[in-house]
């Protein structure tokens, strides 16, 4: 578990606070049963399980029933409610809670290295009891709760106490929380958190010439080898190619007949043994005929299950359509993406995401599958036409947008001649790097989409109609790149960026020659909205901007705000 080594400088930390509820124990569930049946005893309504959850998961029982007194203008006895509730938890819940296996993970193999502490805001009584019922009491040096303090969190006192008890500076304790209000506390306490909800890791993906790593319980490499194919240099072969003897390529329609002749030789050279064909792209072909195809084909060929990886070397359409088969194909046969459009590169590529249209939508089909590696050779954009690398852009804007304002400025400031320059020179190669660092920050704690909110989904709500709409044949980064204006509107329209924000993003998309107006419909556009609930199990979870560089996730976006965002959008095209 060498992966928490990451986070914790061990020089520095001298102890580990665990929280309870939702970090060590699972119990949200089971709280949330106790204070409803609580409430319904004492004749009164509890909140829902999701409005629990969202806000209340990690308040101290004090704080949440003074809240929903004063909230829904109930007079419950504080002291008389809390006891009640934990009367019922005891009764009928302890002893069905059990702990999460990763923080036990954790615990186990900290255990004896450093002191370990549980700070929970819950009882001492119910808290111990549900320690012992596990067996976990012997792993903790101490146990602090609410009744040794006199604040809950978000005050930090909890943690102090920890601290103070164990005679440890607040700086050097390392505190694991699942809540906003523990997060908050532990920032209020003057220390380093780890919040457990994100932390999924067991190892890494590791390498990229030093400059790319991350943390997750999916494993694969991630080389940058500039001219990665040159006969001139092994550096490509003694990392990846020496211990394989033969492969099978599959090659974009779309790559020259020099880039061709230059990855044939390589193998040649090698003499690594290779069958090649040529895959026609286009998201045309991103289908389950060209799916029957390839594995027909493979299954002509007769390849080695294990040692002869697919090479998927071309844009995101061949590499999530190879990647799939290769997915599926034997219940699973290496592959290896070396990507050649810039959407690959800094998108398509890097996850672990798979897929096929079906049905008029888009990835309807597909697969989590993590690569035998990924090789980025951003010579290879050298070919590609302007409006494939424009297209790519688009979502080189988004991560801007969202996420990180130093790389917007750097697109205003030098996107243009990076795609003059083919992102050859150093400050194009630096948009490639921060986007890949990124997307890869982003993708690296939730590959398997466990958590439906992702930030990378910024521009990717109302861009499937537009793209998959034959009026306005669009690429996907141009579609993206006109929801992100859409959504930068309806940010706008609720206070969360300024005027000169908007204008200053839609200068951007314009800039480039991207798309930035739509014939669609508010009707087809909150369809679309709509499909994305369904993809995003029920709830909305549209990130907008919240100033350049950050964000919000909503739910409430309705048909009338699409409706005023459209209108919005012509009449600012017209200034
Ligand atoms: N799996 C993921 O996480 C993910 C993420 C983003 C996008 N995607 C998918 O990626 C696809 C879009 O990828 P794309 O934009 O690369 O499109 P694409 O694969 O269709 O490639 C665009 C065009 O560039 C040509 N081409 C490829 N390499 C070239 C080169 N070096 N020189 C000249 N021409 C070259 C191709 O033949 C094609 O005509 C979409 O289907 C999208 O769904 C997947």
């Amino acid at each position: 578990m060498e992966y928490l080594e990451k986070f914790i400088d061990f020089n520095k930390t001298e102890l580990l606070i665990f929280d309870c509820d939702g970090t060590l124990m699972d119990t949200v569930w089971a709280h949330y049963k106790a204070w409803n049946d609580t409430y319904s005893l004492l004749g009164c309504v509890f909140v829902s399980n999701q409005e629990f959850v969202d806000t209340y998961a990690g308040t101290s029982g004090d704080e949440l029933v003074k809240v929903l007194n004063h909230q829904l203008n109930y007079c419950l006895d504080v002291k008389k409610a809390i006891a009640l509730k934990d009367e019922i938890f005891v009764k009928n819940y302890i002893n069905k809670v059990k702990p999460f296996e990763k923080t036990l993970n954790i615990i186990k193999k900290y255990y004896g290295v450093l002191p370990l502490i549980v700070a929970s805001g819950g009882e001492t009584e119910v808290i111990r009891k549900m320690l012992a019922i596990n067996n976990l009491t012997k792993y903790f040096v101490d146990i602090i709760t609410i009744n040794d303090v006199k604040l809950g969190k978000p005050e930090p006192d909890l943690f102090l106490e920890a601290a103070i008890r164990h005679k440890v500076a607040p700086e050097n304790c390392l505190v694991f929380e699942d809540s906003e209000a523990g997060f908050q506390a532990a920032r209020n306490a003057n220390m380093k958190f780890i919040d457990i909800d994100k932390f999924e890791g067991k190892s890494f993906i590791n390498e990229i010439n030093g400059s790319i790593k991350s943390d997750s319980f999916i494993e694969y490499k991630i080389y940058e080898l500039r001219n990665a194919f040159s006969t001139h240099s092994n550096i490509m072969f003694d990392k990846i190619f020496k211990e394989i003897n033969a492969v099978f390529l599959i090659l974009d329609s779309g790559l020259s007949k020099e880039q061709i002749y230059m990855i044939n030789n390589f193998f040649d050279k090698f003499k690594i043994k290779y069958n090649s064909i040529i895959f026609e792209s286009g998201e045309e072909n991103k289908n389950i005929t060209n799916v029957i195809k390839l594995i027909t084909i493979l299954d002509d060929f007769g390849v080695q299950r294990r040692s002869q990886p697919i090479v998927a070397i071309g844009g995101g359409v061949l590499t999530d359509l190879a990647g799939f088969v290769a997915s599926i194909y034997r219940r699973g046969i290496p592959c290896i993406k070396i990507p050649t459009t810039l959407m690959g590169y800094i998108d398509a590529s890097i996850g672990i995401k798979t897929g096929i249209n079906f049905n008029q939508n888009k990835n309807r089909i597909g697969s989590f599958a993590s690569p035998l590696c990924c090789i980025l050779d951003s010579t290879f954009l050298r070919t590609l036409p302007d409006r494939e690398l424009i297209n790519g852009v688009g979502e080189i804007i988004k991560l801007g947008v969202i996420k990180n304002k130093y790389l917007f400025e750097l697109l205003e400031n030098h996107g243009v001649t990076s795609i003059t320059d083919k992102f050859q020179n150093l400050l194009g190669r630096d948009i490639l790097n921060i986007s890949i660092n990124d997307m890869i920050e982003e993708l690296k704690y939730n590959f398997l989409e466990l958590d439906l909110e992702r930030i990378v989904d910024f521009g990717h709500t109302f861009s499937l109609v537009i793209e998959m709409s034959d009026d306005e044949n669009l690429l996907h980064g141009e579609a993206v790149a006109v929801d992100i204006l859409i959504s930068s509107i309806i940010a706008f329209n609720r206070n969360l960026i300024s005027i000169s924000e908007l204008s200053r993003i839609k200068e951007l998309i314009k800039k480039f020659g991207l798309p930035i107006s739509t014939k669609l419909s508010a009707n087809k556009l909150y369809n679309s909205l709509q499909e994305r609930v369904l993809h995003r199990d029920g709830y909305q979870r549209v990130p907008l901007p919240n100033g350049i560089g950050n964000h919000v996730f909503v739910n409430d976006i309705n048909i009338d705000e699409i409706s005023l965002a459209l209108k919005n959008l012509n009449t600012f095209n017209r200034e």
